[in-house]
């Protein structure tokens, strides 16, 4: 992405175990609306969802800290269902401490955890022992996928589950610009630091000399395209060096790095393109604002 002339960069670079630390606080923070409601609505809807699918096992994909899937996890320990969780996450070091606080507050959990991106993981993943599985994806990881990146996701997901399994699909959706550029400009500036975390990730990672202090956090609300745009800004014109990849990155004063799409989404636009692809929603919950959606999906047909 770097030696394109515009500049991206994959968002699965955000969370090096700095990139994950950093992404807990902006779930705390009060612009940040996104995890509260739906952890709201999880709260309110968790039952509703383990009587649905009954025992299963739980795959999750970016779980990051997994605090919102322990409501998932007291939903099925509550109808007495076999607790079995598998994490996938590319930051090894939040996996390995949530799997291992997880495994102290649910003595009958197994948890089997991936470091690894989704992508891999789901080629990997091996035939369940439990009657049956769903694939959580919350949190709305899903708005960081393009429209084209969506469809591969999408039909990744049919090829991993077995007819009459299920998705958990966790998305934000369409609201007003002031409150969106709000929850991507907070005024601690935690989202800034995260942001601008990708360069040093990047400097650690591939040996590089990107200096944070020339760059600055960009985002706003593109509204033709119901998404997010989050930017590195180059403060100057500068030369960047990443050794590892033997690669030189010049940048203009002024020209950016889109690091982050998050899409915003239409739930009844969703609920058709999830029917179009035999996942068909079985029930969609929201909280009273419809500022999120949570769907819970079912495999129909694999074709
Ligand atoms: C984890 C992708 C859902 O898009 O809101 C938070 C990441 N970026 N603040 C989002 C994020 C800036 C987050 N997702």
């Amino acid at each position: 992405g770097l030696t394109q002339t515009a500049k991206s960069l994959p968002a699965r670079y955000f969370y090096d175990d700095r990139g994950s630390e950093l992404f807990e606080q902006i779930c705390e923070l009060p612009e940040y609306y996104l995890t509260r409601t739906e952890m709201s609505i999880l709260l309110q809807y968790a039952g509703e969802i383990a009587q649905n699918t009954s025992a299963c096992e739980l795959v999750e994909l970016g779980s990051g800290s997994s605090t919102k899937t322990r409501i998932l996890l007291d939903a099925y320990e509550h109808l007495n269902y076999p607790l079995r969780y598998l994490p996938i996450d590319v930051s090894a070091g939040i996996l390995e401490s949530s799997a291992k606080q997880l495994l102290a507050a649910y003595p009958s959990l197994q948890v089997h955890a991936l470091a690894s991106t989704y992508e891999l993981a789901l080629e990997r993943l091996t035939p369940t022992e439990l009657p049956s599985r769903m694939i959580c994806f919350i949190g709305s990881t899903l708005g960081n996928l393009s429209p084209q990146e969506c469809d591969v996701f999408f039909s990744q997901i049919q090829t991993a589950l077995n007819v009459g399994e299920y998705l958990l699909l966790g998305i934000d959706l369409q609201k007003p610009k002031h409150l969106l550029e709000a929850a991507y400009n907070d005024s601690q500036g935690i989202t800034a630091a995260f942001n601008l975390n990708v360069l040093d990730h990047l400097n650690r990672r591939f040996g590089g000399n990107f200096d944070t202090t020339q760059f600055a956090h960009w985002a706003f609300y593109n509204e033709s395209q119901h998404q997010i745009e989050m930017h590195l800004r180059s403060l100057r014109s500068q030369t960047v060096q990443l050794r590892a990849l033997d690669l030189t990155v010049e940048f203009e004063t002024g020209e950016t790095i889109l690091t982050e799409i998050s899409r915003k989404f239409d739930l009844n636009t969703m609920r058709q393109e999830l029917s179009d692809r035999g996942l068909a929603p079985l029930q969609i919950w929201t909280d009273h604002s419809q500022w999120f959606g949570v769907l819970l999906c079912q495999l129909k047909s694999a074709d």
